[in-house]
């Protein structure tokens, strides 16, 4: 696929070395674009894509899209993984989600939550250190969840980890557990874990396989 990374810190850099490493053509989107070949303008790297991840800072989200513009922007595929947080690192937006927002904001895009709970070295390679772990998908298109499903199998996430929220109203409880992901950090003293749901009833899950029980680990 095409795929447009917006960001080039942290996520955005593993992101799309990971999905490059797939076989997928990514671009980077960036307030500094030709720093290297395949660093654009943000407008120039989603006019190319198929899909768009927003690795940037939640705050800037919205903003971001809307410089590159709805007529751009149209209805791909927008694959979020950011937290709006304070300087404080608090909540941004508290009872409400970036997701929800560039939604509401861009009605024809396809908006999907995940790989917001964890660290980006998770993200990118979960089965290097976890057992068993969760990635949350939050989403209105079905399609575009499917879509995002294939890209998470390439990072390496099996189909039985990811857990299908439902709707985008959904990604606000994924994007509210940032303080719990920060105290976990401050607890562990490292970032490097992840959440994992275990299923005690084979069919409590909305997951296209049931999340194992934990007998099963
Ligand atoms: N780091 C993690 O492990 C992790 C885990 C889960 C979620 N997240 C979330 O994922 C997002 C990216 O995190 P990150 O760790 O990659 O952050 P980061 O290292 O600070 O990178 C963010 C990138 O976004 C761009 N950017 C920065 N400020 C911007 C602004 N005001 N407007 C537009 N673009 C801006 C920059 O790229 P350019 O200079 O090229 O424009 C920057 O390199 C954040 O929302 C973060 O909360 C991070």
């Amino acid at each position: 696929m095409n795929i447009a990374v917006l960001g080039t810190g942290k996520v955005g850099s593993a992101l799309g070395a990971g999905l490059a490493s797939s076989g997928h053509h990514v671009v980077y989107g960036s307030r500094n674009p030709g720093k290297t070949p395949t660093t654009l303008s943000q407008r120039a790297a989603v006019a190319s894509a198929d899909v768009v991840i927003t690795a940037l800072p939640g705050t800037a989200v919205l903003s971001t899209l809307e410089e590159i513009g709805e007529d751009v922007l149209g209805d791909k595929i927008v694959l979020d993984p950011s937290a709006a947080l304070t300087p404080q690192m608090t909540m941004a937006y508290y009872g409400d989600s970036v997701a929800g927002r560039v939604q509401a904001r861009f009605p024809r895009a396809r908006v999907v939550k995940a790989l917001n709970t964890m660290n980006f070295t998770i993200m990118v390679d979960p089965q290097a250190r976890l057992s068993y772990a969760t990635v949350f998908v939050s989403g209105d298109d079905p399609a575009a969840k499917r879509t995002v499903n294939g890209l998470l199998a390439d990072l390496g996430w099996p189909q039985e980890w990811i857990l299908d929220l439902g709707d985008i109203g959904t990604a606000l409880a994924t994007e509210h557990a940032a303080p719990l992901f920060f105290a976990t950090v401050r607890a562990l003293q490292s970032p490097t874990f992840n959440i994992a749901v275990l299923s005690a009833t084979a069919t409590a899950t909305a997951t296209p396989r049931p999340a194992p029980s934990v007998g099963e680990l």
